[in-house]
């Protein structure tokens, strides 16, 4: 498997090796997350009269199957061949593939109107975060839409097992706003942050997440909740 961060190829593994466990564990998981669903819904709205929208980063390919079910035209990315197969095997109406989010090399430019990125940037760490979203940017149509998920905060958990296999990973917990900077950086303007706190257990792990609405154009928009903030205010842009 290999990592946006070439140093990394030989002391991170494991989504290969986790995929099957991952798959029976997660790829029902949006049954008991109506927070996500409500979510992925105005994505659909939002992106789908632009074009595609790709699940990226797609592990098991829940999200591509949730867009689906709402009439959503989608695909999904993942670096783990693994988690590709069992993607495709349980999706056999939606197109799988495997590529990095760092250099989206099969990827035309404007090739979407969506990315869910759910939890994929998890292991990058911040240095590759611009990589990665300039590839969001650059696939994405003018006026397309990026939702981007993470868990809240400034650690690194490093994990030798994960679902009974035995891994090595560094999972990265980010500051919104930071994201939100580098996202602006590439030329995606954030105009929703939402937070929220976990669903108990076993629905997941007990970590705060944000969900980042951003877009390739600036939307005059109203405020939608005491937690939403407004896009950073870019002279150039605006
Ligand atoms: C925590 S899982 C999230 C999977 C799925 N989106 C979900 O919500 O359950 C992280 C996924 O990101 C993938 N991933 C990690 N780095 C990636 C990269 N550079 N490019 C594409 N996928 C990557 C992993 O293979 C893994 O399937």
């Amino acid at each position: 498997m290999g990592w946006c961060n070439n140093d990394m190829v030989d002391e991170l593994f494991g989504w290969d090796e986790v995929a099957a466990a991952y798959t029976g564990r997660f790829s029902d998981e949006l049954d008991a997350k109506p927070f996500d669903r409500k979510l992925l819904d105005w994505l659909v709205e939002r992106a789908d009269p632009i074009g595609p929208i790709c699940d990226l980063g797609c592990g098991p390919g829940q999200v591509a199957a949730y867009v689906h079910a709402r009439g959503g035209e989608t695909c999904g990315i993942d670096l783990s061949h693994e988690m590709v197969q069992h993607a495709a095997t349980s999706n056999p109406d939606i197109s799988f593939q495997v590529g990095d989010m760092c250099e989206l090399a099969d990827i035309e430019t404007g090739a979407f109107g969506g990315i869910a990125s759910f939890y994929s940037i998890v292991n990058l760490p911040p240095t590759d975060h611009t990589r990665a979203f300039a590839e969001m940017r650059r696939t994405l149509r003018p006026g397309g839409w990026l939702l981007l998920s993470f868990h809240i905060g400034d650690e690194v958990r490093h994990i030798e097992e994960f679902l009974g296999e035995r891994v090595r990973l560094d999972f990265h917990f980010f500051r919104p706003e930071d994201v939100r900077s580098r996202l602006h950086s590439v030329g995606l303007e954030v105009v929703e942050t939402i937070q929220r706190g976990p669903y108990p257990e076993p629905v997941e792990a007990q970590t705060d997440r944000a969900y980042l609405f951003a877009t390739t154009q600036p939307e005059d928009r109203p405020r939608v909740s005491g937690e939403a903030t407004w896009p950073e205010k870019s002279p150039g842009r605006r």
